[in-house]
C-alpha cells in the first residue's frame, strides 16, 4: 500500500477531503493529514486522524508524538505527497521553497511525486501572481489538478472549486498504483518500472504576435497512453502541447510549444528514458521569419513557409531504447508508415488514417502498428483508453526483445 501524505489548508472545500482521506483509508492506504494552523480552525487535526486512523501531529514544536526531526521521518518514507484543498497562500509559499510549518518543511523534504489541488476564488485563481507561481511549481515538478468552473462558496461563478474529489481520488490511485506494481504483477511486466516519455498535443508556430499555425491535435491520445502506462508502473514523463484535454497525472510534466522547443527540451532527457512515445502532432511547416509587430490586414498575403526540424528523426536513439512514433496518413498507408518508421528510427509506428470518426480531436481511434520488418497488427475503431491499451501491448512485446 502507498504512504501518502495529504497537506490540508484552509479552504472552504476542506470539508471534501475528508471524504476522501475516507475512501484512501479503506483502499488501505496508510494516509497521514499535515494541516497549516488555519486549516486547524476550520476542521481539527483529531478529525482528521480519526478518519485517516493515523495519528499524525502537525506542530513542529511541543509534539505529543516522539522523534527529533519528524518531517524528515514522514518525508523519507512517503510514497505521494498531495495538498487538498491548497489555498493561494500554501501555492505562493510552495513556489518560493518557504518553509515555516510541518507541511511546507515536509514539502521541501519529500522525494515522491507531487500534487496540488487548488481551490480558492476565481479572480484569486486568475490572478497573475497564482498563475505565475502556479507554472513555477508545475516546472518544479507538481501535478496541478485544476479546479473546475461552477458557483463557489463566495456566491461568485468562475473558475475555483475543488476538483470532483472522485477524480481526485482517481488521480490519486492512479499514482499508487505506478508506484506499487511490481514487475511480477503489472499487466505489461516488460516495461513496469522502465521510464516512458510520451509527447502529447500539437505544436505551435508563431507567424505575428496573435497568429500561430497549429493543428486539431487534443492531446486526448498522449493522455490515455500516460495513464495506461501509469497503471502499467511505468514512470511517465509527459510533454504537451496545444491540448484540449486534461493534463494525465505523471512524475514530470512539461509544456512545449514550437517544434524546436520540443527538440531543445527532449534533448535534454532523452538518454534517461527507456521507451519515447512521439503522439505530439508536430508541424511540419514555419513561417520563414515571425513578425514582431501584428500584420495588418490586408487582400492578399504570402506566407514564406520553412520546415521545422523533424524531431524524431533528429533524436539520437541510445541502445537499449524503444522508440514509437506515430503516423497520420491519407494514402499509401503501410508504405509511408514504414518509411516514416526507418526514417525515424522507430521500432514500432503508430499508424492511424486521418479522416472519418475516428483519430485527431476523436474520442474513437483505429491504429495499425507497424513493425520495421513490415509486420504489421490493427486494432480496429475503439475508444482511445483501449487504444491505449492495444499500443501499450505491442510496446511490452518490443520491451521483451529489446530489454
Ligand atoms: N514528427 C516529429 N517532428 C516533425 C513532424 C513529425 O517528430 N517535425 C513525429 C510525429 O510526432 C510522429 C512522426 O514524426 O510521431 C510522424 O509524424 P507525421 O506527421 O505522420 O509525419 P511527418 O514526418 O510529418 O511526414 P508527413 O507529414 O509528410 O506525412
Amino acid at each position: 500500500m502507498a504512504k501518502i501524505i495529504i497537506g490540508i489548508t484552509s479552504s472552504i472545500a476542506i470539508y471534501k477531503t475528508l471524504d476522501l482521506v475516507s475512501r484512501l483509508r479503506k483502499d488501505g492506504h496508510p494516509v497521514f493529514c499535515l494541516l497549516t494552523r488555519h486549516a486547524q480552525k476550520m476542521i481539527s487535526q483529531q478529525t482528521f486522524n480519526a478518519v485517516s486512523g493515523t495519528n499524525t501531529d502537525s506542530s513542529m514544536f511541543n509534539r505529543k508524538t516522539p522523534g527529533l526531526f519528524p518531517h524528515l521521518d514522514i518525508a523519507k518514507e512517503a510514497d505521494l505527497f498531495a495538498v487538498i484543498p491548497a489555498t493561494a497562500n500554501i501555492i505562493g509559499k510552495l513556489a518560493c521553497g518557504l518553509a515555516d510549518d510541518m507541511l511546507t518543511t515536509t514539502a521541501l523534504a519529500v522525494s515522491c511525486q507531487k500534487i496540488l489541488a487548488p481551490a480558492m476564488n476565481s479572480a484569486m485563481w486568475h490572478n497573475y501572481i497564482v498563475r505565475a507561481n502556479i507554472s513555477r511549481l508545475k516546472e518544479f515538478g507538481y501535478t496541478i489538478i485544476e479546479p473546475d468552473d461552477g458557483m463557489l462558496a463566495c456566491g461568485d461563478h468562475g473558475q475555483g472549486r475543488l476538483k470532483d474529489i472522485s477524480i481526485i481520488y482517481e488521480i490519486i490511485i492512479s499514482f499508487c498504483r505506478s508506484r506499487l506494481v511490481k514487475s511480477k504483477n503489472s499487466i505489461y511486466p516488460a516495461i513496469a518500472g522502465k521510464r516512458v516519455l510520451i509527447t502529447a498535443g500539437g505544436s505551435i508556430e508563431m507567424i505575428d504576435p496573435v497568429r500561430f499555425i497549429g493543428n486539431s491535435s487534443s492531446g486526448k491520445m498522449g493522455r490515455e497512453l500516460a495513464l495506461e502506462a501509469s497503471a502499467a508502473g511505468c514512470i511517465v514523463h509527459y510533454y504537451y502541447g496545444n491540448i484540449s484535454s486534461e493534463i494525465p497525472p505523471a512524475e514530470h510534466s512539461e509544456h512545449f510549444t514550437t517544434a524546436e522547443d520540443l527538440f531543445n527540451r527532449l534533448v535534454k532527457i532523452i538518454d534517461s528514458i527507456d521507451i519515447l512515445i512521439m503522439a505530439a502532432a508536430v508541424a511540419d511547416f514555419k513561417p520563414a521569419v515571425c513578425e514582431e509587430s501584428k500584420i495588418k490586414k490586408s487582400e492578399r498575403f504570402n506566407l514564406p513557409l520553412i520546415s521545422t526540424i523533424d524531431v524524431l528523426k533528429s533524436l539520437k536513439k541510445r541502445s537499449g531504447q524503444i522508440f514509437a512514433g506515430f503516423a497520420a496518413e491519407t494514402g499509401s498507408f503501410k508504405n509511408n508508415a514504414l518509411k516514416k518508421c526507418r526514417e525515424k528510427n522507430c521500432d514500432l509506428i503508430i499508424m492511424n488514417p486521418v479522416g472519418g470518426a475516428a483519430g485527431i480531436g476523436s474520442d474513437y481511434n483505429e491504429v495499425t502498428v507497424f513493425e520495421p520488418d513490415g509486420r504489421e497488427s490493427a486494432s480496429g475503431v475503439k475508444p482511445k483508453n483501449e487504444i491505449a491499451k492495444f499500443i501499450m501491448e505491442k510496446i511490452n512485446e518490443k520491451a521483451k526483445q529489446i530489454f
